[in-house]
Order: structure tokens, then C-alpha cells, then sequence
């Protein structure tokens, strides 16, 4: 792709009303707009492959407190996109045809702010989906929140999404002796154990989840990596042995239904008295945890030690199906767009 070959239009998906509860084709629009021309120091980048995920809904609602700012109706929504350039400042250390990454999802063509599109070198991480999964959330859930050490028995909820997948594999290479995850159908449950190497899945809607973890972890649970709360934070902390590490990384239980408060009622006395620790965990806040994380999560993946799951699409125009069906429970993994 070069300069002279910009088309004079592209598309692009737009927030078209805020959601309440479920979301449906309505709530988006696809507009063919004029490719936007960058200004000073910003880059044009030719979007090849983006990615939806569950903290996308929460954007969606107005102001809620997140690190990044929600989206604006009647403006295009965005997500990690892989791209490559089509025009760089004078100057730059940016090229024409390098590949990148940046969070401006959701279009064709995207004009970014140099200093906010990232190098994609895959040498590094070897599959550009890498750079769009949530694993750098799942390291720092496994390494800051569960704080996973040899032979710990880990549950992981929410086992079966973008961030869920990755937090398995990289539980068991940190010295997990046994994993457990939640999900909600036998489909994805023998996915896990089948592919991703989970000893045990609980699943939602098949009977109380803490009766299911007490037969797949007789002994109790050593650490928590907890993106849903609601039932399968309160099964984990009935279930946690004295000392036991929680990280709290997620609240999807709430979050698919567009709530923005997750409230889950718990024994507090039972928790001081196991000397249980309950760890928020945001991921800007524990960046330093992630020195090692490219090289290794690159070196498993070439190694065929971790795969990175994911589901693919293709077509801009499937962007917003994409999230509807992440958010109803369609995919495994990390779900792309091919634009
Ligand atoms: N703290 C941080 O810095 C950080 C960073 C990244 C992400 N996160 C959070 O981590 C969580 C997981 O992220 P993700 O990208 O892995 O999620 P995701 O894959 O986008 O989540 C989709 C999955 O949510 C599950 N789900 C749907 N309805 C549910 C319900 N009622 N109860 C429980 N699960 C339900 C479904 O899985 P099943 O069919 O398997 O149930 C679905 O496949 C999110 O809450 C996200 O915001 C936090």
C-alpha cells in the first residue's frame, strides 16, 4: 500500500445510541466516510485485523470511570487494531509498510498520533493476533493477582474468554499443579480440557458452581484469577485455602449486562480468618509486571507451549456481530475482525 493508492472513501462502525441491557444491531452503524488525512506528527495506517472484547460494552455506557473514555454516540468506536503504514511523519522512525498496532479499531484507514501506534515485530511475538489478545491482562492477573506459585491448585473464571484462555496456559507454565476453569456450555469445557489442558470446568446454569469446584478442587483453592464475580468469585472464596491469592481481573457477570456496578455478597469474618487476599487489579497500574512478558509469551508460543485461541471474522461490516456474539457467549478466545 503507498500513498498513491488511497481510495477516497472507507468504512467505518459508529456508536449509534447508548445500550441499555442487551445489544442489538441498532446500537451501530457502518457509514462510508472520506479516509481521513493525518496532520503533524500522525500517522495513516491501513487497519488489517482488529479485535472486539467484553470491556467494550462498558465503553458503550457514559462515563465509568475506566481508563480509557467511553465512546461518544454518532462517533466511531475503537479497539486494538494491527495495521500497517501508509503514511509517517517526515523525520520519524515510522515507515511506510511497517506493521503496527493501536487502538484505533472499528475502520479501515485510521489516523493515530505516532507516539501511539506500536511496532509490530514478529520476531518478538510471532502472530499478530498476539498483540490484540488480552494477554498481557492474563499475565499480570497470573503473575500480580493470583500470584501463581508451584503445584497451586488456580481457578480461573470466565476460562473460555480472550483473557481466560491465555490465564490457563500461562497458570500451568508458571508451576500450576492443577487448573480449573468456568464457562458456560460442555462445548467449551472440552475445549479447555481437550486443548487448552484445564484439569476440571464448572459451568454456569448446571448447578451451583460452588458444589461443582468442591469435586473438582476436593482440597481447596490456592489462587483465584476472577474476570466474572457473581457466583463464581463467591464459589472461589468458599473455596479458598488459608492464605489463598485472589485477583480480581474481570466482572463479566455484570459487564454483559451493561451494569456498571458488580456487587457480590461475601463472608468477610471467613476470609480474615483464612488470611484470604482480595487483589483489584488493574492492568495500568501494574505495568512494571510485564518486563519479561513479551519474550516469554513469544518464546512459548514458537515453542507450541501456549496457543493464543481465537475466533476470526472477516468483513468491517461483522464488527458489530462480532461483539454481540462475544458478549452472548458464541466464541472461545480472543475474537478478530479481518478489515
Ligand atoms: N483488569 C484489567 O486490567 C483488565 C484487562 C483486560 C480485561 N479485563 C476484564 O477481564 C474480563 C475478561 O475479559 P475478556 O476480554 O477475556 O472477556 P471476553 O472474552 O470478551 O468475554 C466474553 C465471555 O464472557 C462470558 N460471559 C458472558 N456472559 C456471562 C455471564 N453472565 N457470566 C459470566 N460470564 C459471561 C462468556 O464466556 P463463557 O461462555 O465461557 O461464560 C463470553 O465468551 C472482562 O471483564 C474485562 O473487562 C480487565
Amino acid at each position: 500500500m503507498s500513498a498513491s493508492n488511497i481510495p477516497a472513501t472507507h468504512r467505518e462502525v459508529r456508536l449509534a445510541s447508548r445500550p441499555e441491557g442487551a445489544l442489538d444491531s441498532g446500537h451501530f452503524t457502518v457509514v462510508e466516510v472520506p479516509v481521513p488525512r493525518p496532520g503533524p506528527g500522525q500517522v495513516l495506517v491501513r487497519n488489517s485485523l482488529m479485535s472486539v472484547a467484553a470491556s467494550l460494552r462498558t465503553l458503550m455506557k457514559e462515563d465509568v470511570g475506566m481508563p480509557l473514555p467511553s465512546f461518544e454516540v454518532g462517533r466511531p468506536l475503537s479497539a486494538p487494531a494491527v495495521g500497517e503504514v501508509v503514511t509517517a511523519p517526515e523525520g520519524g522512525t515510522l515507515r511506510p509498510g511497517d506493521p503496527v498496532t493501536h487502538r484505533a479499531g472499528f475502520r479501515e484507514y485510521a489516523v493515530v498520533e505516532a507516539d501511539a501506534v506500536r511496532l509490530v515485530d514478529l520476531t518478538v511475538l510471532p502472530d499478530p493476533v498476539a498483540y490484540l489478545s488480552q494477554g498481557s491482562a492474563a499475565w499480570i492477573g497470573v503473575v500480580r493477582g493470583a500470584e501463581v506459585r508451584e503445584g497451586d491448585t488456580v481457578f480461573v473464571s470466565g476460562a473460555a474468554g480472550g483473557l481466560g484462555t491465555l490465564a490457563g496456559q500461562f497458570a500451568r507454565l508458571r508451576g500450576a499443579g492443577r487448573v480449573i476453569g468456568s464457562t458456560s456450555s460442555q462445548r467449551k469445557a472440552d475445549y479447555l480440557v481437550g486443548t487448552l489442558g484445564y484439569d476440571a470446568v464448572v459451568l454456569r446454569g448446571a448447578g451451583p458452581i460452588e458444589d461443582q469446584l468442591r469435586k473438582a478442587a476436593p482440597e481447596g483453592i490456592d489462587a483465584v484469577v476472577d474476570t466474572v464475580g457473581g457466583e463464581q468469585l463467591r464459589a472461589a472464596l468458599a473455596l479458598a485455602r488459608p492464605g489463598a491469592r485472589v485477583g480480581l481481573v474481570g466482572a463479566l457477570s455484570a459487564q454483559v449486562a451493561g451494569e456498571s456496578t458488580a456487587p457480590v455478597e461475601i463472608d468477610t469474618y471467613s476470609l480474615i480468618v483464612r488470611g484470604i487476599q482480595l487483589r483489584g487489579i488493574s492492568g495500568a497500574r501494574h505495568r512494571d509486571a510485564l518486563a519479561e512478558y513479551p519474550e516469554t509469551f513469544g518464546r512459548w508460543i514458537r515453542e507450541g507451549s501456549v496457543t493464543v485461541p481465537h475466533t476470526r471474522l472477516s468483513g468491517i461490516d461483522q464488527a458489530p456481530r462480532a461483539l454481540m456474539e462475544l458478549l452472548e457467549g458464541h466464541h472461545i478466545g480472543t475474537v478478530v475482525v479481518e478489515l
